[in-house]
């Protein structure tokens, strides 16, 4: 079983909050070495501080929440209060932060946790905007070279979620996404074709509040919440849990299937925020991102539900 040293950049967000506590339910796969905060869901002033939140509801103040960019690099910050509502963690009283943010840049911090390890040893999870990311990449053109690989959510294959081409990560900062695809760091993308075959369904859903802890009650709520929005657009039986499939990823690869395909980002115009996936090659480019497309979902909600319950 490989273990990953990750740096987790996010916009809590019940999702974001859940890839967060399956991290830190996981010590045996994942080292996190710190948590980074962007504008996205909701604004930076609330996600960073939820970030630190998620962490105290787990006992784990002491790892380093950093603060990043508090808007897209070239386009005005859009949220998504209508998903998440106005805590951007809403549908649970989580306990308020036991720490406080961590000195420094989110994007500086990541240049320094990545450039002071070997090569080929931090892998960079991203559940927000691309925002943060782009900055250390611009910042610190050796980044690239140095991550073990970047696993991020965003994007699509087909639908957006935002727009009909963009998926919301995408769409809020398509700047740093072209950024970030353009890099030379290995890159795995969850768009929203996979992550919308991981569904809260209610027996999943009553299955983790059955842990009965204060952390799975919680991440009850959070999931209760944050479901509604996506079932009764969609018409489903359960909301997508988008973010946690970067961290299942690298706890059981398993879980997931998809294949080496060349990504190209829209960044402007009626489609700005479109992942263009070559799917079937046929631009004949080289590919640049693994784009994850099938999901075990069962096994997949098995074992957040195990993790979930040792914290
Ligand atoms: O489109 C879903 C993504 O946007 C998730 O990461 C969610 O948390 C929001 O950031
Ligand atoms: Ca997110």
């Amino acid at each position: 079983m490989a273990r990953h040293t990750i740096i987790l950049d996010c916009d809590p967000g019940q999702d974001d909050a859940i890839a967060l506590l399956l991290a830190l339910a996981s010590p045996d796969e994942i080292e996190l070495l710190a948590v980074t905060a962007v504008a996205g869901n909701v604004p930076l002033r609330l996600t960073e501080g939820n970030a630190r939140r998620v962490l105290t509801l787990a006992g784990r103040s002491e790892v380093p929440v950093h603060v990043g960019c508090d808007r897209p690099l070239l386009r005005p910050l859009e949220t998504a209060e209508y998903v998440h509502g106005a805590t951007g963690l809403d549908g649970a009283e989580l306990p308020p932060p036991a720490a406080g943010p961590a000195p420094g840049h989110a994007a500086d911090a990541m240049i320094a946790l990545v450039m002071s390890r070997p090569a080929g040893t931090v892998t960079l999870c991203a559940t927000g905007p691309l925002t943060n990311l782009a900055l250390a990449l611009r910042k610190e053109p050796r980044l690239a070279e140095r991550l073990a690989g970047i696993v991020l959510m965003g994007g699509a294959i087909e639908l957006g979620n935002v727009t009909p081409a963009a998926e919301f990560n995408i769409y809020v900062d398509p700047h740093a996404a072209d950024i970030v695809f353009g890099c030379a760091a290995p890159i795995t993308m969850f768009g929203l074709d996979v992550t919308h075959k991981v569904l809260v369904t209610e027996p999943r859903l009553r299955a983790i509040e059955a842990i009965g802890t204060p952390v799975a009650r919680a991440a009850a709520g959070l999931l209760d919440f944050y479901s509604r929005f996506d079932r009764d657009r969609y018409g489903e039986p359960g909301g997508p849990l988008h973010d946690p499939c970067v961290i299942a990823h690298l706890v059981d690869p398993s879980l997931f299937r998809g294949k080496a395909c060349p990504v190209m980002i829209e960044r402007e115009g009626v489609c700005a925020g479109r992942t263009v996936v070559d799917w079937w090659n046929m631009h004949r480019h080289p590919p640049t991102a693994t784009v994850m497309r099938d999901v075990d979902a069962d096994r997949f909600f098995k074992l957040l539900t195990e993790r979930l319950a040792r914290l």
